[in-house]
């Protein structure tokens, strides 16, 4: 397996709008299996495709401590959502910086899995989070973007200065 360069805002890479996937062959397994070895050695609990510069419509997550419960959800839409919720997210493509972001707490996704079944779930708690935060970047969309113009400035200068600065892996999307 192979561990895949992660681009960083504010790389203009990020903000290309991922299309459906329309295949799932043998060639996406391995880039699956590869997106799910580069977040869990990130370390993350999610990875959208648009970050590792593949712009379909595709992602990963795991947010267990023991790294056993991968998701692969291919094409995912939010068909309902419920209730709202403030989470400190972080974002393996904005490292070392962490910040407040309102979402729904409990969300119904429809996806395929990787063997191209039709699901659909629904999703509380981090999950819900993270899924949300990943079909972001799906749409090209950060979670910097929530926050005001003058903290993204700062979020630019910030990376500039330390690129290394990392505190809870847990929360890294
Ligand atoms: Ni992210």
């Amino acid at each position: 397996m192979t561990i895949l360069k992660i681009l960083e805002f504010p790389d203009p890479k990020l903000r290309i709008k991922a299309v459906p996937v329309e295949t799932i062959d043998d060639a996406l397994q391995v880039i699956i299996d590869n997106m799910l070895e580069t977040m869990y050695a990130a370390p993350g609990i999610g990875l959208a495709a648009t970050q590792v510069d593949i712009h379909r419509r595709f992602l990963v997550a795991d947010i267990t401590a023991e790294k056993n419960k991968p998701y692969v959800l291919i094409n995912p839409k939010i068909i309902k959502k419920n209730g709202l919720e403030v989470t400190e997210e972080g974002c393996l493509s904005v490292p070392g910086y962490f910040d407040s972001v309102e979402r729904a707490d409990s969300i119904c996704v429809s996806y395929l899995d990787r063997q191209g079944n039709q699901q659909e779930e629904e999703m509380g708690g981090l999950l819900a989070v993270c899924v949300q935060h990943e079909i972001d970047h799906l749409d090209g969309k950060l979670f910097v973007d929530y926050l005001s113009e003058a903290k993204r400035q700062k979020v630019r200068k910030k990376l500039h200065k330390s690129r290394k600065l990392q505190s809870d892996s847990s929360i890294m999307l």
